[in-house]
């Protein structure tokens, strides 16, 4: 007998929950293989790329034997298949080519995320949606105004991974345990990111009583260039596996109500200031999606980075509303 797409997880007998996740290139499939590891739910993976996602879910699924996870993993390019979907992790989209402006990429990939996120809320209207597509904190704003969702519904991941570098670089540094080390990055997903020393610690010390002031700031230079760096070697794409890992934590929280503290691209109302944009702050993450926002007491130097990189947010914002697209 031969399995077409979507039979196990949709005609199956076995409940579980259900991610689907929108783009099956290298983040979306890091995801989907690290969700699926995790036995978080069965995953969905669909792509625009006919066979891709197929293909990929079938190599993720024959792994499960010798992995020892029970998720289902399948690929498809109709929507149907994604119904009642419990979370959607939306990778969808392209990475910037040589000759195109930032506009020419913001506006294909609001195209994108608008036509995706149509989709996905025309099948799963009760999901919590977490979007990954740049330029992030634009293009989760874009999935908030077309899915029409509560604002707790449609959170974005760049401070997940902005704090993983960060974390790494300070572990390297201290020739410490990862696990012994925490980091705090707020503000937009670009180089006005705001990674916040005060507030990053070695088993609970401040990583400014341990690490010389110049020390401090190279590693927050480089966690600001994180993304850049990873182009760097790759040339033809960008990081994906701490980006995979990054959304999946976000996910594994939400799936599992952990309550889990984590820094999320989140729309403020109010909340260190600003207003009606999408920035990265310390987040409560739980069942019902991004259930509370942390407000950091933070200096005036601090308040004002954060604030620079909220303009800069507006800036895409006001570009994507010029578009006319909701
Ligand atoms: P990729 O090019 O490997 O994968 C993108 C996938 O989206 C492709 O398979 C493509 O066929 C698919 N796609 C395009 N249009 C689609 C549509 N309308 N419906 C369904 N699928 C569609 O790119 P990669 O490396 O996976 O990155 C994906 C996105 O995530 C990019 O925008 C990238 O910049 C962003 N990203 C964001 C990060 C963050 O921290 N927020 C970190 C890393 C990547
Ligand atoms: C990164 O930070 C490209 O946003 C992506 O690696």
């Amino acid at each position: 007998m031969r399995w077409s797409a979507a039979q196990k997880i949709n005609k199956s007998t076995i409940h579980r929950k259900k991610i689907t996740v929108v783009g099956a290139g290298n983040v979306g499939a890091t995801a989907a293989f690290l969700a699926a590891q995790k036995e978080m739910a069965n995953i969905m993976m669909i792509d625009v790329m006919e066979g891709v996602p197929q293909g990929k879910a079938l190599d993720m699924f024959e792994s499960s034997p010798i992995q020892g996870f029970d998720s289902y993993v399948e690929g498809t390019q109709d929507y149907a298949d994604t119904a009642n979907s419990d979370l959607v992790i939306i990778t969808a989209g392209i990475a910037r080519k040589p000759g195109m402006s930032r506009d020419d990429l913001l506006s294909i990939n609001v195209k994108i995320v608008s036509e995706v996120t149509r989709n996905i809320v025309k099948y799963s209207p009760n999901c919590i949606i977490l979007v990954v597509t740049n330029p992030l904190d634009a293009m989760v704003y874009t999935a908030l105004k077309v899915s029409g969702f509560p604002k707790h519904r449609v959170i974005g991941m760049a401070g997940v991974l902005d704090s993983a570098r960060m974390r790494a670089f300070i572990a390297e540094e201290l020739e410490v345990s990862i696990e012994n080390v925490g980091a705090c990055v707020l503000g937009g997903h670009g180089d006005t990111m705001v990674p916040l020393p005060r507030y990053c610690t070695m088993a609970g010390i401040p990583i400014t009583e341990l690490i010389d002031a110049e020390r401090v700031q190279a590693i927050c230079d480089r966690t600001a260039n994180g993304g850049a760096e990873i182009v760097g070697y790759l040339k033809t794409g960008s990081a994906f596996y701490a980006p995979g890992a990054s959304v999946v934590q976000m996910a594994e929280a939400i799936i599992k109500d952990k309550k889990q503290i984590l820094p999320c691209a989140a729309y403020l109302e109010g909340e260190y200031g600003i207003n009606g944009y999408y920035l990265g702050v310390p987040c409560k993450l739980g069942g019902s999606g991004l259930e509370s926002i942390i407000e950091l007491d933070l200096t005036k130097q601090e308040r004002g980075a954060l604030h620079q990189s909220m303009l800069a947010v507006k800036d895409l914002v006001k570009t994507i509303d010029a578009f006319g697209y909701f």
